[in-house]
């Protein structure tokens, strides 16, 4: 979807992203103060993915909380993509998810569209596909989700409970509504135009595993919504309740503009980086810097476009005080840039370290994890 001169689609991330925009272009909500409440009473508090808004909007998240409160099953599914290595980006929808579990005792339902990343990516063969599965599974597995209520599945292995979900949801979806929320056109391949069933399938799985009634939350960035338009409309027709959606802007690249992609590998700090790339890649990033330490002193620097103020913000510097005072500094023209990148970096090199040091131990947990058929 095109909004002020910016792509947001499953598969591309362009430009400056407006989201107060987005919410009315995609027809999602603003997290309330209400929702937020609800939410904090329940956990206790709120992470500052919360209340620096990088989760921004949701489509019924409240609906899911009272579902809870009712004693509905309320479930979670989020996925990945496994086309690359696993960056920074990936890990904050994740992240947050396992907050939610952690609070509301949830079962995760953890979709790796291996199937996708073969379909979209003429260049990328099956065996490519599936190094990175198990690579990224190891990445997934270390953010400590609860092994007893996590359900980790890829499409190209799970196949058989997948494509019965999906065949279903395929019924209901017609050509002309695939082709105008996700763009395929006649060049496109037809198992990209049946994929989108696939990635709706699993807000049905826990229902199609025990037959029990389930609300089920999906956490992940704004790019995958128009999915979840699809996976809304087949519901009711399947006779399951619509998932919910909790949705997150984009952490950049380190360079000018645009989102982190694997797809611009200097731009972005991948989870397998060694100490010297993740720092090299810090100290090359954008800043809203001045060209010189004079006019830095003079004019001050400008945090509202700096890449490296983002990343303390929205990941890096949990101390509001801190980050508060960061922002001042530098717009007053007292803190220089290279101050900041070595901060970033030492925290980005601190949590590369102990990501790392989690992924290791992950490989012999695999097994606890992955739901097969
Ligand atoms: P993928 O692998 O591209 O991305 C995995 C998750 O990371 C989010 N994301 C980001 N979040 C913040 N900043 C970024 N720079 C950034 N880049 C990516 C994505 O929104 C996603 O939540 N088709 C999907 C895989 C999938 C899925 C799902 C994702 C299958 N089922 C259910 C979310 C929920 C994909 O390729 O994601």
């Amino acid at each position: 979807m095109q909004n002020s001169g910016s792509i947001v689609t499953p598969w591309e991330v362009k430009g400056d992203v407006n989201y107060d925009d987005l919410i009315k272009q995609f027809g999602v909500e603003p997290l309330t103060d209400d929702i937020l409440e609800r939410l904090r009473k329940q956990a206790g508090y709120l992470p500052t993915l919360i209340t620096r808004k990088m989760f921004f909007s949701h489509r019924e998240f409240g609906d899911w909380m009272e579902s809870y409160d009712k004693g509905i099953r309320a479930a979670l599914y989020t996925g990945r993509g496994p086309s690359g290595n696993t960056h920074l980006g990936h890990l904050i929808p994740w992240i947050f998810t396992k907050y939610l579990q952690d609070v509301f005792g949830a079962e995760l339902y953890f979709q790796m569209t291996d199937d996708e990343k073969f379909l979209f990516n003429q260049e990328l063969t099956k065996e490519d596909v599936k190094k990175y599965t198990k690579e990224n599974l190891l990445d997934i597995i270390a953010v400590g989700f609860d092994p007893k209520k996590t359900h980790i599945f890829t499409n190209l292995t799970f196949t058989k409970t997948m494509y019965g979900i999906a065949t279903d949801v395929a019924k209901h979806v017609t050509f002309s509504t695939a082709k105008a929320t996700f763009g395929f056109s006649e060049s496109s391949n037809i198992g990209m135009v049946f994929f989108p069933a696939m990635q709706a399938a699993p807000c049905f799985l826990p229902q199609r595993l025990d037959g029990k009634d389930t609300h089920v939350l999906i956490p992940c960035a704004i790019d995958q919504e128009p999915y979840w338009r699809i996976a809304r409309d087949v519901a009711p027709k399947l006779g399951y309740r619509k998932p919910a959606g909790i949705y997150s802007k984009f952490i950049p690249g380190l360079g000018a503009g645009g989102k982190m992609s694997a797809s611009l590998p200097e731009t972005a700090i991948f989870l397998s980086d060694t100490k010297k790339e993740a720092t090299k890649k810090v100290k090359n990033a954008f800043t809203g810097g001045q060209p010189t330490v004079n006019e830095q002193k003079e004019k001050g620097g400008n945090p509202d476009i700096c890449v490296i103020y983002s990343y303390l913000f929205s990941m890096f510097d949990e101390d509001d005080a801190s980050v508060t005072e960061t922002y001042r500094a530098c717009k007053s023209g007292e803190r220089m840039c290279g101050e900041c990148k070595e901060k970033l970096a030492e925290r980005v090199v601190k949590f590369l370290a102990d990501h790392q040091k989690r992924r290791e131990e992950a490989k012999t947990k695999v097994d606890e994890y992955l739901l097969k058929d």
